[in-house]
């Protein structure tokens, strides 16, 4: 079985996750649900820290909230001293809604609109990574019109195209994300940036991807980075005292998956930094990573109910839950392979291949292909691993399936942190025009 953190099979051959039992779990909250394993997300940032710490003089650990964000989770993270990377209105507002210290925000996104930057700019958020010139120039007026200052750190395209998949490969010059350093479009932002009076240039950003399995290019990146830092240090005589080098390390979706530990990426980055300073003479920026995934995915399952249960005959045996691609899109979008279990009998061995299909109106929606599980009855309760970052961040409403609820779990005890969505939730935002009405 595949088990991570917390997990552990318990007495009654049930799956338990920070001391709670899957088959109560499903009880109380009902199913679909996602559980988070609370004490592996700290576990995961402390390791983080901890590695910085012992590698590196000067540096921020910003957890990339579109991985999954919540207000509890933005509590965690203050909690751990972690900073916030936002990509919309929405995280911004949610993490504002948490008290989260708007100082400790990065404001990502390759199309922030004038809504957002001045909800951005009234609130104080740290810093936010412009993406275009455009955006620069918008920025400068909104903060102008404030009358104050917006601290910049500039996206960077470093050119290095990492081994995963193409949608979410980002740092290859043909990205709608950042500034190419190749054809000339950072060097001109930068120059527009040092020119505009309401921006403050305080570093640069890059982040080439994500479920990245090498450290080597995360150290090419830095690398990179490092020439360019020296190349404005030569040609504008200014210092750069941020570097931001996003995220992406991978995590264990399949058992053969091996990842590198926390600790050997982050001396991979710390080590090329500290070498290029001294190669260019360079003072040591502040460094700052971005993980998210590497954060919670792992601490996160997914909980289903198992319904019908269909036989093709010489093919397969489809075995359909109560949820599918409306809580988990990443099968259907980038056919990600998950492992999976039989929660209520996990002391039993895996006696048959099923598929698990979801339950939403497309042939796609299939959540594993072929995957050995004990017998399976309807009202098993299937769960599937590794689940914890970008399924409920990317959870929609197709079909009108409500969204699942969340709890962390930690010492035996659950707290709900999302609550399952309602049928009145999914149509709060309905509206019937007067001519539709029906008459008495
Ligand atoms: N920083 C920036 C600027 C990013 O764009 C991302 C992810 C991160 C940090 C965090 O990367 P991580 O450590 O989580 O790999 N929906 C896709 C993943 C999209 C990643 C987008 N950017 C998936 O489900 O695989």
């Amino acid at each position: 079985m595949f088990l991570t953190g917390s997990m552990v099979v318990n007495q009654k051959g049930h799956l338990e996750i920070g001391g709670c039992d899957l088959v109560d779990l499903a009880k109380e909250y009902g199913t679909p649900l996602n559980i988070m394993d609370e004490s592996m997300i700290r576990g995961r940032c402390r390791s983080y820290l901890k590695s910085m710490e012992a590698n590196y003089p000067d540096f921020e650990v910003i957890y990339a909230g579109k991985a999954f964000l919540t207000r509890a989770m933005c509590r965690l993270l203050e909690e751990e001293g972690l900073s916030l990377d936002v990509v919309s209105g929405g995280e911004l507002y949610t993490a504002l809604k948490a008290d989260y210290p708007p100082e400790k925000i990065y404001f990502h996104g390759n199309n922030k609109t004038t809504e957002e930057i001045n909800l951005a700019l009234s609130r104080g958020v740290g810093r936010f990574v412009a993406d275009s010139q455009g955006e620069l120039e918008l920025i400068d007026s909104l903060a102008g019109e404030m009358g104050k200052r917006a601290n910049i750190l500039l996206r960077i395209k470093p050119g290095v195209v990492p081994d995963t998949h193409q949608y979410i490969q980002t740092g290859q010059i043909d990205s709608k994300f950042g500034l190419g350093l190749t054809d000339g479009q950072a060097m001109e932002a930068l120059d527009k940036c040092l020119e505009l009076d309401n921006l403050e240039l305080k570093g640069f950003h890059c982040h080439i991807g994500s479920q990245i399995f090498q450290t080597e290019p995360f150290a090419l990146a830095a690398s990179i980075m490092m020439s360019f830092i020296r190349e404005v240090a030569l040609s504008r005589n200014i210092k750069i005292g941020e570097l931001n080098l996003g995220g992406g390390l991978g995590i264990r979706y399949l058992k053969k998956d091996s990842p590198p530990p926390i600790d050997e990426y982050v001396k991979g980055i710390a080590h090329m930094i500290k070498k290029k300073a001294d190669d260019y003479n360079l003072p040591l920026p502040r460094i700052m990573i971005e993980p998210g995934r590497s954060l919670v995915g792992e601490a996160g399952v997914s909980l289903y109910r198992v319904g019908i249960i269909k036989d093709v005959p010489g093919v397969r045996r489809y075995v359909s839950v109560d949820g599918g691609m409306s809580d988990n899109l990443r099968p259907a979008l980038y056919k990600a392979k998950y492992e999976a279990a039989l929660a209520n009998k996990a002391d039993q061995p895996s006696g048959e291949k099923v598929s698990v299909a979801g339950k939403a109106c497309e042939s796609g929606d299939m959540l594993i292909w072929d995957v050995q599980l004990p017998p399976v009855e309807r009202g098993d309760l299937v769960v599937i691993f590794s689940t914890g970052a970008y399924t409920y961040s990317m959870a929609s409403n197709y079909n009108r399936l409500p969204r699942p609820a969340v709890v962390f779990v930690r010492e035996g005890n659950s707290d709900l942190v999302v609550r399952r969505e309602s049928y009145e939730d999914l149509v709060r935002n309905d509206l019937i025009p007067k001519r539709m009405e029906k008459g008495d």
